[in-house]
């Protein structure tokens, strides 16, 4: 296909009754855009006809104006490019200067943003926006995923969509992922649910958003595990909730520690397959005395079953979902961790009473999710790739998550203890006597990507230690990984 080379055009207004002449107005019009900063050094600028047309003008006056900015250096002109903004313009011309750093002394009280916004942690060091590294926990293990299957099913979706394929989708998902997905939800989660309780999201934390705006009003308080998922308590800080941080233990979240630190909690959000980021599995006990409370107070269960699809020690547990009797419980699950994180799918499993909701909430977010990759996922599945997957990427991370137990023990002997290793991607590090925090930062110099256990607490009881992730890390690069770990720990330790 041949390439097109247009561009944009900048807002001119061009006014036909008035002694300016035309092809004046074009070249202050352009030159004012690129002085003031909204046409940068090499964008790309329309051809002189599109132009014409967009403004209604005859091409002559644009020609003459084309001709003045190019003689004055403003554009240039390369044959097989097009015209750009001249390259060799100063970046300091053509940078718009930011309004807060113009703004001065109380100038800057006006640039007031929300209490919740700035009560958020930084995004900014979020460890996959970094690169790849052993232990990152974000990524999962991008060597396992069927490429070339995924590839194929993207090029047949591509080749027979049709215009009509663009139109807004359904609000709540495509139908056909949504049936493919109860239908796994109820064999493999022994989630109970059709598929008219599920909602297509993207990813578990837009979940969380959409059931956040349902359940709950600003003050409202929410129970979060501690330690607990940070990326979670961002949500409702964001919506003006209350977060109280509920111990867990080796039984998973502390009901009883719950109810006496804020009994009338509207919300509570667990991990029960597999906490975050401990890997405690939750005890039946706890589970039912979490169901029992929620019922009594009229409270909410948001249970995030982000990883369970890997167990390496007994039977799959199910979830709670499937356990409660009074439809308190709202599930979320993502292709994440599974699958791949880029996708951007995840799902809701909604009470039947609250999908209308639901629904009206997440109309009110984004309309609905994008359908491309919804009709791609629902053939992945249909078809047999997804079982298939999930089948051998439980081999493949058995043996990843057993090289990182092995060294671990090898390395660092009992100077460490090693917690939920049971399931998932993940396991804890325990290690006293350091900073995690420091000795993170350090890490990463060494691409290492350690995330320190201590910044998943709210409350001051942090304990140190590292989340180590060993989806994306090869059997064979464990060794040398765990090796320079421990001569980062002994460094710290000695210095
Ligand atoms: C506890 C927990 N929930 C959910 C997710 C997945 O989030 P998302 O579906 O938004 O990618 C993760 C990913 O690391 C997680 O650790």
């Amino acid at each position: 296909m041949k390439k097109v080379a247009s561009g944009i055009a900048p807002v001119i207004q061009v006014q036909k009754r008035t002694s300016k002449s035309l092809y004046r107005q074009v070249y202050e019009g352009y030159r004012k855009a690129i002085v003031d900063g909204n046409l940068r050094t090499g964008q790309r600028i329309p051809s002189t006809r599109v132009l014409a047309l967009e403004l209604g003008i005859s091409r002559m006056p644009v020609l003459n104006a084309y001709a003045q900015l190019l003689a004055e250096g403003y554009f240039e002109s390369r044959v097989g490019s097009g015209t750009v903004v001249s390259k060799s313009l100063p970046e300091r011309t053509t940078h718009t200067v930011p309004a807060a750093a113009r703004a001065k002394g109380g100038n800057r009280n006006r640039r007031r943003v929300s209490k919740r916004c700035l009560n958020l942690s930084s995004a900014r060091g979020f460890s996959s926006s970094r690169g790849m590294g052993a232990f990152n926990v974000s990524q999962i293990g991008f060597d396992c995923f069927p490429l070339a299957v995924w590839n194929s099913l993207v090029t047949r979706h591509a080749r027979t969509s049709r215009a009509t394929s663009f139109d807004y989708g359904d609000p709540m998902g495509l139908r056909e992922l949504r049936q493919r997905i109860a239908e796994y939800l109820r064999i493999a989660r022994g989630v109970r649910c059709d598929a008219q309780q599920i909602m297509i999201v993207s990813g578990s934390q837009q979940g969380l958003e959409v059931t956040t705006r349902v359940l709950l009003d600003p003050g409202d308080p929410v129970w979060i595990e501690e330690p607990g998922y940070r990326f979670a308590r961002n949500v409702f800080t964001c919506s003006g909730c209350v977060v109280v941080p509920v111990p867990v233990d080796a039984e998973g979240l502390d009901v009883a520690a719950g109810v006496k630190r804020c009994g009338g909690a509207r919300v509570v959000l667990v991990t029960p397959s597999h906490q975050y980021p401990l890997g405690v599995t939750m005890s039946a006990s706890r589970r039912l005395q979490l169901l029992d409370w929620a019922e009594n107070n009229g409270s909410w269960i948001i249970e995030d079953d982000y990883d369970s699809e890997y167990r390496y020690e007994g039977m799959p547990v199910t979830s709670l979902q499937g356990l409660d009797r009074n439809s308190r419980v709202v599930y979320i699950g993502t292709f994440s961790k599974v699958l791949v994180p880029s996708l951007r799918l995840g799902y809701l499993v909604i009470p039947e009473d609250l999908v209308e909701r639901f629904l009206a909430s997440r109309f009110a977010l984004d309309i609905g999710p994008p359908t491309f990759h919804q009709a791609v996922l629902a053939d992945f599945i249909a078809e047999g790739h997804f079982a298939r997957h999930i089948r051998r990427t439980r081999v493949v991370y058995a043996e990843r998550r057993n090289a990182l137990i092995e060294n671990l023990q090898d390395q660092f002997g009992s100077l460490v203890e090693i917690a939920g290793v049971e399931a998932g991607m993940h396991l804890s590090i325990i290690l006293n006597g350091i900073s995690d925090r420091e000795l993170s930062v350090r890490a990463a110099q060494e691409n290492l990507w350690l995330v320190p256990l201590s910044s998943f607490y709210l409350g001051k009881t942090a304990r140190q230690g590292f989340i180590l992730g060993f989806g994306s890390t090869l059997v064979q690069e464990m060794p040398a990984a765990v090796r320079k770990l421990r001569t980062l720990v002994a460094l710290k330790r000695n210095a």
